[in-house]
């Protein structure tokens, strides 16, 4: 279990979700494995006032609000639609929910312009039809029928990129509770046991929202995530992320709490700049989310790995922000290079520090680029 690329939120914290279960004595609301507290307590981990033997460690950071109404809804007979910027976090969210309410959090369909019906209800394995005829054997159900008959959570990544006959369909799934199968003559119905439930997640950018049906609207309960703009708490989740990340690829390597800063405040920066733009031109491309950011250090901290002497410097720390913020040429660029020269040089000059060298690899890699 240990040498997959990315373990599910289930099994990587199995040990935390155990022991969390073995304490718990609050009322579960149908076959959830935990208490709403307890699950709670897994997201958004322990503090000294809950008085636990052992610290649980904060997972998502956020407002807890977000995360009880998030709850709370799960427990209703409503679905529960994450909405927000892209990086926000949200399917790391419904991943956390739905590892500590069914300890299984890969039940997921992926919505795109290519989602069917069949993904969200069923298929057939067509060799087993053949030969033996349509039966519930030769029938493959969907991630979320599945959810439904464990009476655990299915996932619905990027509900607004589906075409409306989904969401219709999502529609009856949600108030029926059932599918049906009419190709069979028996046995042809599957009732979701309770337990079951949706989360949904989708993009404030891709515009869909609004378009979705009002009788779909009314089956979830939103939850908008907004874009973490308080610098501690992103700090915390880049070093959350990061720690993770050097774990996984068994790096031994310290990053210097300046360089962090650096990080941190030039993507503050460039989000002003982006919210006094005029015109989408003068506006990078990118979203600069907090998901970006921990791109941009994860690429530098691979680059010093891999061809530095293993110590992370802020000239690479410049030329991966700068190569991962370039999308568009010569827009991005030209947006970059304007903040290089009018606040990083200034800055630089006043502050000093690891600055001057970040002004520097900058340079460079502007340069490079144009
Ligand atoms: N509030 C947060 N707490 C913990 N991690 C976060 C948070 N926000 C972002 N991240 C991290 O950023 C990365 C991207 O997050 P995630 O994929 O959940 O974003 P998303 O909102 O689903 O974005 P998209 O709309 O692009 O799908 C993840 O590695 C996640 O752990
Ligand atoms: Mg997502």
């Amino acid at each position: 279990m240990t040498d997959m690329l990315r373990a599910p939120a289930e099994v990587k914290y199995a040990e935390e979700l155990d022991w969390l279960e073995s304490i718990d004595d609050g009322p579960k609301p149908f076959s959830w494995r935990l208490s709403p507290k307890m699950v709670r307590l897994f997201v958004l981990g322990s503090e000294r006032a809950d008085g636990l033997d052992r610290e649980i460690s904060q997972k998502w950071f956020g407002d807890r609000s977000f995360v009880e109404r998030s709850i709370v809804t799960l427990a209703s007979d409503r679905g529960l639609l994450l909405i927000g910027d892209p990086g926000t976090g949200k399917s790391w969210l419904a991943e956390l929910l739905a590892a500590a309410i069914s300890r299984n959090s890969t039940l997921v369909v992926q919505g795109t312009a290519g989602t069917t019906e069949d993904h969200i209800k069923y298929s057939w394995n067509v060799s087993m039809v053949i030969a033996k005829g349509q039966s519930r054997a030769s029938m493959i159900p969907s991630p979320i029928m599945t959810s439904m008959e464990r009476g655990v959570i299915g996932r619905f990544e990027e509900l607004t990129r589906s075409t409306s006959d989904v969401q219709d369909a999502l529609i009856s799934i949600l108030s029926e509770k059932y599918i049906s199968i009419p190709e069979l003559d028996e046995d042809n119905i599957v009732f979701a046991q309770p337990g079951f439930s949706i989360i949904a997640t989708a993009n404030s950018r891709d515009r869909g929202v609004n378009d979705l049906s009002s009788a779909l609207k009314r089956r979830f309960n939103f939850v908008r995530i907004p874009v973490v703009t308080n610098k501690k708490s992103e700090a915390e989740i880049v070093r959350f992320r990061t720690s993770e990340l050097l774990r996984r690829h068994q790096i031994e390597l310290d990053v210097p709490p300046n360089l962090l800063d650096i990080l941190l405040q030039s993507f503050a920066d460039l989000r002003a700049a982006a919210a006094s733009a005029t015109s989408d031109d003068e506006k990078l491309e990118s979203a600069l989310s907090t998901a970006e950011q921990i791109g941009v250090l994860e690429d530098a901290i691979l680059h010093s790995t891999f061809f530095g002497d293993r110590t992370l410097r802020a000239e690479t720390l410049a030329g991966s922000l700068v190569g991962s913020l370039a999308r568009r040429s010569p827009e991005d660029l030209a947006i970059l290079n304007k903040y290089w020269h009018g606040v990083v040089e200034p800055r630089s000059k006043e502050d000093g520090g690891d600055w001057p060298q970040f002004l520097e690899g900058g340079r460079q890699a502007i340069a490079t680029l144009s």
